[in-house]
């Protein structure tokens, strides 16, 4: 069974407090983008789920996402798991705020789902997915959708107009239970405008939802890494961005742009002092 596996961005990110189990209650507009991962799902004669990646850095047992995926599944399904070969072709960037653990495990879901005569409706593997962890149900469904509490609260939103996404992930990562706490340890004073959001999505209007593109984490980066992450941004909107912002816990930065000419502009100027940068499009859900 062959599966893609889409990245997806935040057009916004609010973090809105604390929770009793540790987790924080969050507000964010997702958009799945074309850039995917590959999967490939077979029965194996070993004993135990196997995860084979061309990252050979990522953990390819028990502890990768797409393997506890496999294992919540049946577990929803009351079976014992059945041995996996799970082979993963890693083309969206690891560690990068753009959900690459969760929609892999998020394919896998879907591709059992399928294998088992769909035992589950979409809406119910998301659920499913909240095990496996906070970003996966939303990558269960894909598409435009707000994502609220953990991020498992979904309302499916109207359609991001077609536009060209340049991703540009600079050579760091950040720690995101580091990030949380950081957010923690101060006052927020700007938050993203997500009625405005939601409004400028509800009219069609690409313009409005670039402007209004915003993430909180981007206040609590390191001064490093927050010199970096702007950087992009503002060679995203010299060379025509409408809009540009971090995704999720970074650092990947990405800007909208209605002009494919200008989009690769700014492909071609970044990817001379980064290497992971990507001229991508919006992706459709994965359910309709
Ligand atoms: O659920 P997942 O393992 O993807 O979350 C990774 C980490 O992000 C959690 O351990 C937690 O520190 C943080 N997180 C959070 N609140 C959320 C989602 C994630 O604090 N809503």
């Amino acid at each position: 069974m062959e599966l893609l596996a889409h990245a997806k961005l935040n057009l916004t990110l609010d973090v809105l407090g604390c929770r009793p189990d540790g987790y924080h209650d969050l507000r964010m507009v997702m958009q799945s983008i074309t850039l995917a991962d590959n999967l490939t799902i077979h029965p194996s004669q070993g004993e135990r789920t196997q995860v084979r990646c061309n990252f050979s850095f990522l953990p390819n047992g028990d502890q990768n996402l797409a393997a506890k995926a496999a294992r919540c599944f049946y577990q929803a399904l009351g079976r014992s798991a059945p041995p996996l070969d799970i082979r993963i072709q890693k083309r969206i960037p690891v560690c990068a705020g753009m959900a690459g653990g969760s929609t892999d495990a998020a394919a896998v879901l879907r591709g059992l789902n399928q294998q088992e005569g769909l035992p589950f409706s979409p809406a119910q593997l998301a659920q499913v997915g909240e095990a496996v962890g906070a970003d996966v149900p939303y990558c269960v469904l894909g598409g435009t959708a707000l994502a609220e509490g953990r991020g498992e609260l979904l309302t499916p939103l109207p359609t991001l107009p077609k536009c060209f996404v340049v991703v540009c992930k600079p050579d760091f990562s950040i720690s995101t239970p580091e990030l949380f706490g950081r957010v923690d340890s101060v006052k927020l004073h700007h938050h993203p405008d997500t009625s405005g959001m939601l409004a400028a999505l509800q009219q069609g209007d690409l313009p409005g939802v670039a402007r209004r593109m915003y993430n909180v984490f981007e206040d609590v980066l390191p001064a490093r890494q927050a010199v970096q992450v702007t950087e992009i941004k503002q060679t995203l909107i010299h060379f025509g961005a409408l809009g540009a912002t971090m995704s999720g816990t970074g650092p990947t930065a990405f800007g909208l742009f209605t002009q494919r000419s200008d989009a690769e502009a700014a492909r071609a100027a970044l990817a001379v002092d980064y290497s992971d940068v990507l001229l991508v499009q919006t992706a459709d859900p994965i359910w309709t």
